[in-house]
């Protein structure tokens, strides 16, 4: 048997795509013309798209073939009913309602499950998520594991939550408060990171000795269950479905964006048990995104998603996509550029802050570093410091930084191939033997909500 570090993705290109090679005066001239915010530049002025690993994946054959018979009807599709015996099988909730994607999800079980004044406790929200729960009069608070900030640790699951600080929030004076318990699986917010089958196991027990309802974020339940079979004793024997559907049973109900591990451009889910949740959740979404059966997708994305689940966890699949990951965080390192450490599966986050010493955090080094992957090699990411988390003054500056300065290379769904990495791990490389080279960055205009999408920024001068 090979190296399994070596296999070939399970699968061969049949579709491709043309990706644009600029010369470095015209990346110049396109960062400049975004306010120095690659959020900012048009996809035809990226060479290599590491923003997000969300609705950027390729689809199978098998599909497209799918989506050839998707059955438009306004209510009841056939379309409807694949897509809903697929996620029924593979979470177990007896309560399944489509939604366009995550956030819709979060919109409507927040406002339905949440009062003003509660609490949403999670081992981190996704920054839309925050927002949904604060939108809902609700506080979110994260309780990353201790390890969670330690980058260099190799501990397997720092995706975990605190299950100290999670008991004693719940026994102690806010514990009545506490609305809802929220894992998200991976934690995309703090690294890729998994969470383990015992620490969710523990959150269930402290949920049901509370009485709080415990919910999954289930972005990247695929990924998170191949982490625990390679990572946890006890699962090695284990389909990385079966440990898929086993966290999804032990929690009340899920959101899940199916824009990443549901293999499609677009698409969500919530799952749900209780019968009354159900049909407060329902109601919202009739008004909101569209009747019960289609929840505002399309006939033929249902199939595609129907597909998607059943792929997704394909033990060959996801011991590709992990080996691809791993690889790449290994030459990244051997170019001397430090990630959070074990590698995670759907992105890698880039030490800025220590690669870049000589910028402080109100120069944003993150930001930095990922300007200068666009003006040398065409790399589109994003940060993940105090450019996205620090607070500022009314001129703009930071006063409060992160407490950390990452940089996320999110890795898009059997899209790129082992020369696309090697090409960012060069253009790194030679980032990284000259990194004073780097210059800083200055705020010129901020929106007050949502900063990193809008914001636009000016280099500091050399
Ligand atoms: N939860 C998690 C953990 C996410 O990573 C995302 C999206 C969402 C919820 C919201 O889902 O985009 O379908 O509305 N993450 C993307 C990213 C945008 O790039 O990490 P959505």
């Amino acid at each position: 048997m090979s190296d399994p570090r070596r296999l070939p993705p399970p699968y061969r290109i049949k579709v491709v795509e043309p990706i644009p090679f600029l010369s470095a005066p015209e990346r110049a001239r396109a960062l400049d013309e975004a306010g120095h915010n690659p959020f900012n530049l048009r996809a035809d002025q990226i060479t290599i798209d590491l923003l997000s690993d969300s609705g950027t994946g390729a689809t199978s054959a098998a599909q497209e073939a799918a989506a050839a018979v998707g059955d438009e009807s306004y209510a009841g599709a056939r379309s409807w009913f694949r897509f809903r015996d697929e996620a029924a099988d593979l979470t177990g909730y007896p309560h399944l309602l489509p939604v366009h994607q995550g956030r819709a999800g979060e919109r409507i079980l927040f406002s339905t499950l949440l009062k003003p004044g509660q609490i949403c406790v999670s081992n981190t929200h996704f920054d839309t998520t925050h927002a949904n729960v604060e939108l809902a009069g609700a506080e979110a608070r994260d309780l990353p594991c201790p390890e969670a900030l330690d980058f260099d640790s190799d501990f397997p699951f720092k995706g975990n939550i605190d299950l100290a600080a999670l008991e004693s929030t719940l026994a102690g004076p806010e514990g009545p408060r506490v609305g809802v318990v929220l894992m998200t699986i991976t934690n995309n917010g703090l690294g890729a990171q998994p969470v383990s089958m015992a620490n969710l196991e523990a959150v269930a027990a402290l949920c049901r000795r509370f009485g709080v309802p415990f919910f999954l974020d289930g972005a990247r339940f695929a990924e998170n269950a191949w982490l625990v079979r390679s990572r946890e004793p006890g699962y090695a024997d284990w389909t990385p479905r079966r440990i898929a559907t086993r966290a999804f049973g032990l929690a009340d109900g899920c959101v899940i964006s199916l824009k990443k591990d549901g293999l499609s451009a677009i698409g969500g889910l919530i799952g749900l048990r209780d019968d009354d949740l159900f049909a407060r959740c329902e109601a919202n979404l009739i008004a909101t995104e569209g009747f019960s059966t289609y929840g505002g997708l399309a006939g033929h994305d249902l199939e595609r998603l129907a597909q998607g689940l059943r792929e997704v966890v394909e033990p060959e699949y996801l011991a590709s996509r992990a080996a691809s990951t791993a690889r790449l965080a290994r030459m990244i390192n051997d170019a001397g550029v430090d990630t959070v450490q074990p590698a995670g599966i759907h992105a890698l986050y880039l030490n800025a802050g220590r690669l870049l010493p000589h910028l402080t955090p109100g120069e944003f080094p993150g930001h930095s570093l990922g300007c200068a992957l666009y003006l040398s090699g065409g790399i589109r990411c994003a940060e993940l410091g105090s450019l996205y988390l620090g607070t500022l003054d009314d001129q703009h500056r930071l006063v409060t930084p992160a407490p950390f300065e990452l940089v996320r290379l999110a890795i898009p769904r059997r899209v790129y191939t082992e020369e696309h990495f090697a090409y960012v791990a060069d253009t790194l490389a030679a980032i990284a033997k000259e990194p004073e080279r780097v210059r800083g960055y200055r705020i010129v205009s901020t929106p007050p909500l949502l900063r990193h999408f809008k914001v636009r920024l000016a280099p500091l001068p050399a």
